[in-house]
């Protein structure tokens, strides 16, 4: 509820009070005030609002990185089809696992690169007004991040990033890409396989454990890494050539030309980094971000919108790759923007099981009822309701275990983020990105 109209409300009720002379008329009068104070409020309240719901009508130019970014998805005269994953999904077969990519070796690693070979080859060739073309999917994640989208009988845009809607929308972007997959290979069990760049550390495979990848992830998958497939992408960030790990603290400005920081500084960071956004993000509107309703404009400022891997983990991770995957317009036309969203949305998973805080997602029904719409593997416009997007076992998969105790052990000294590791008592400087675009 507005404050400006709960303190007018407040004020004419201490004038009013103050002018009546009797004790019972002033009992009265704070009656009729809190009434309506009640009133007000229950018309007011955010619970009445609306949740966002996507329509491609009225679709406008957006904008981001200081151009006007034309992205508007090809016309489409079909009908829109509800997802139902109770449906659609069956549950009587045994859930996919999604794999750690740098633990895949023999057989199957040769097998799973000339399988993404010959996916993104096919989705590569399709015509660009094609939806389901790899052109299209870079203009897809644009609109939906340049506020290309207007709120129906408004004009205030859209965007997906910087709030409560940015892991449900991935995570069923990654859904539809997956099935996409499927459906070129001819294979119902491909999965996209994450890169877990948060793992620094290769440990030995704990006790009692029959599965996992316990090897450190944090170098560029070779399976994305080879000029001669398809699902490589040039990538103007030349750190990778170097063997340098990931760098958790690369700065908008610094997307094309990263400083080559060595790994003694990098991994202490990367951890501490982790450890916020796991760790101490442990509370719903900390790492899911802020609410985001019918009516509400975009917040452009990800540190009061985003949730803590959003800003943390996630950007960095699209900068240190560099190239298209470093912008929010041109992100999802390199293959491995979903490899990367994959261990996005298996911390997203694995976030709610983790000690201490409150981890629950929203449980407000302007979250549960948001609606975004995606094309499916047929070019079919599908609706989905946040509320099917947040289990992903309802959607048919999990995920393999690798070594997040790594970043979870690790200790914090004081609160400003100076963070001293288990084994090391050197204090480290967290970089925390104060500038920000989306990505
Ligand atoms: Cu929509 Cu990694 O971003």
């Amino acid at each position: 509820m507005p404050s400006s109209s709960t303190s007018s409300i407040l004020l004419q009720c201490a004038a009013q009070m103050a002018a009546t002379r009797r004790f019972q008329g002033r009992v009265q009068m704070l009656i009729i005030c809190l009434v309506w104070l009640a009133i007000v409020a229950t018309l007011l309240s955010p619970c009445a609002a609306d949740p966002i719901k996507i329509t491609f009508d009225g679709c406008i130019p957006g904008y981001a990185n200081n151009k006007t970014q034309y992205c508007c998805p090809p016309k489409y005269n079909g009908t829109i089809v509800d997802l139902c994953p109770e449906k659609e999904i069956d549950s009587s077969k045994p859930l996919r696992v999604r794999k750690a990519l740098q633990c895949l070796t023999g057989k199957e690693l040769k097998v799973y690169k000339s399988k993404l070979d010959k996916a993104y080859m096919i989705l590569r060739n399709l015509p660009n007004n094609d939806p389901r073309s790899v052109y299209q999917h870079a203009k897809f994640h644009c609109a939906y991040g340049t506020g290309a989208f207007v709120q129906p009988g408004t004009n205030i845009t859209i965007d997906i990033h910087f709030s409560w809607l940015f892991y449900p929308f991935h995570r069923m972007f990654l859904y539809f890409h997956e099935r996409l997959l499927q459906h070129v290979l001819g294979d119902p069990d491909f999965t996209i396989h994450f890169w877990n760049w948060d793992n620094g550390a290769t440990v030995p495979q704990p006790k009692g454990s029959k599965s996992g990848c316990f090897k450190a992830g944090n170098v560029l998958p070779p399976v994305y890494n080879d000029s001669a497939t398809a699902q490589y992408e040039v990538r103007s960030n030349l750190t990778r050539f170097k063997g340098l790990p990931v760098d958790l603290s690369i700065l908008p400005e610094e997307r094309n030309n990263p400083p080559l920081r060595p790994a003694e500084v990098v991994l202490p960071r990367n951890l501490a980094s982790m450890y916020i956004a796991m760790m101490i993000g442990n509370t719903t509107r900390s790492f899911l971000g802020r609410e985001y309703r019918y009516g509400d404009t975009q917040v452009l400022d990800p540190l009061t919108g985003a949730g803590t891997l959003e800003v943390m983990g996630h950007a960095s991770g699209h900068w240190w790759v560099g190239g298209i995957m470093g912008f929010v317009e041109t992100s999802a036309g390199d293959p491995l923007f979903f490899a990367h969203h994959s261990n996005i949305d298996r911390l997203w998973n694995n976030w709610h099981h983790l000690p201490g805080g409150d981890r629950k997602d929203w449980s407000d029904t302007d979250f549960l009822n948001a609606e975004f719409l995606f094309w499916d593997e047929t070019a079919t416009l599908r609706r989905v309701k946040v509320k099917d997007a947040l289990s992903i076992e309802g959607l048919g998969y999990t995920f393999e275990t690798a070594n997040d105790a790594h970043w979870i052990n690790y200790v914090p000294t004081n609160s400003t983020g100076n963070v001293t590791s288990n084994s090391s008592s050197k204090p480290v400087d967290v970089h925390f990105p104060t500038r920000w675009n989306r990505v």
